[in-house]
């Protein structure tokens, strides 16, 4: 294989989070250069023993990871995340707790030195598709930890006394070395109380649990992520250091992630960017996400523009929506370039009713808007 090629599949092992692979790749290209350029013989020696006892991703990196005994399939997934599919948006406060979090770790031993403990359990609730999971993904790229990922709905659905062992199998393996552990759809665990021949086993797994949040190392994180936040018992929610709530995007949110999926080479008119944002106000990320890479995958099949695609999902959209959004909608295409005449056709608003919506135009009053809604 040539030097490119080596490269071009180490940037792919290492975006993909093969840490072994990419190490070992390193190692063999690093020693074919030590023998065919001198030069760089003793600089690539060097690097080669650092790349012995050197971790790229702190913590468990390599131990196996546990099975369920009977069907011996791996009961958590192990990330090391290196790169998100989108860079996120987040609201102000959750910023601000997320940033605080990164920084206790990151200046985990001057709080040790004077006695005090980093955040360790975190609480994430809020909507679908709002950012909860993606806020893990977040923290284990800044912090630099192993991300382990328990989908509790997943193996609640199996035997419960099974399950039982295999929850406290995934704790100690994530308390044994520093890793965040993720046990997404912690109301999995709630939902499962009305059963009453299961009761005595639950109890006993809520009780393991709420003490794994209380021992969980300094060097590791424990997060739970719920979007049934009220059928958890208020002796949980106390237990966690910190409760984040994840709202739903704002409008100017939805804005900024609709530019940074289409991409600023695309050149999509700000007016129709504008449409887009009214009609998924109110919307969750992941709906935006899903929509946005429908139309890039319809423009690239269709091989039409972008802004040909939007439009088209805009015309579509518009006939589905309240009389403000359609009218909204029908200025954005008529900015683009399309007539008034033929906008008022597709959609199916009339022309005094745009007009009134236009900027700068007398306010609408309550009567004609009420009546579309
Ligand atoms: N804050 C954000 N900024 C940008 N994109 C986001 C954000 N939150 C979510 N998304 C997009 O939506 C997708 C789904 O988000 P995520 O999986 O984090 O949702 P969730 O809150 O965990 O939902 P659920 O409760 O269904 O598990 C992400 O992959 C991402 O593309
Ligand atoms: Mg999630």
């Amino acid at each position: 294989m040539t030097i490119e090629a080596d490269v071009v599949q180490l940037a792919r092992l290492t975006l993909e989070g093969k840490d072994a692979d990419s190490r070992a790749l390193l190692r063999k290209m690093l020693y074919s250069i030590s023998r065919q350029c001198p030069e760089l013989n003793a600089q690539a020696r060097q690097v080669l023993t650092l790349l012995k006892t050197a971790n790229v991703t702190r913590g468990i990196t390599t131990s196996p990871i546990p099975v369920d005994s009977d069907s011996r399939l791996e009961l958590v997934s192990r990330d090391n995340i290196h790169q998100l599919p989108i860079e996120p948006i987040w609201n102000p406060e959750v910023e601000a707790e997320l940033a605080s979090v990164v920084r206790e770790h990151i200046q985990r031993s001057e709080l040790e030195a004077a006695g005090v403990e980093p955040t360790r359990s975190l609480l994430f609730v809020g909507p679908p598709g709002v950012g909860k999971t993606l806020a893990a993904r977040w923290l284990a790229r800044e912090i630099r930890l192993p991300l382990l990922t328990l989908d509790l709905a997943a193996v609640m659905s199996s035997f419960l006394g099974r399950t039982g062992n295999n929850i406290r199998t995934v704790i100690d393996f994530a308390q044994k070395s520093p890793s965040i552990l993720l046990l997404d759809e912690f109301d999995a665990i709630a939902k499962r109380r009305d059963d009453v021949t299961e009761i005595g086993e639950l109890k006993r797994l809520v009780t393991v649990l709420l003490q794994s949040i209380d021992e969980w190392p300094n060097e590791g994180l424990l997060i739970a992520a719920s979007n049934h936040p009220d059928l958890l018992d208020p002796a949980v929610w106390r237990r966690f250091d910190r409760v984040l709530r994840f709202p739903s995007p704002s409008r100017s949110e939805i804005t900024e992630a609709i530019k940074r999926i289409i991409g600023s080479s695309n050149n999509v008119k700000d007016s129709l960017i504008q449409a887009l944002s009214d009609l998924y106000d109110g919307e969750s990320f992941a709906e935006v996400e899903r929509q946005m890479n429908q139309v890039r995958k319809s423009s690239i099949l269709n091989r039409t523009t972008l802004e040909t695609d939007i439009i088209r999902l805009l015309v579509d959209s518009a006939r589905n929506v309240q009389k403000q959004k359609k009218a909204m909608i029908a200025l954005a295409l008529i900015e683009s370039g399309l007539s008034q005449r033929d906008v008022s056709r597709i959609i199916g608003i009339s022309r005094d009713t745009i007009r009134k919506y236009k900027p700068g135009a007398k306010q609408v009053d309550g009567g004609d808007n009420a009546k579309g809604k």
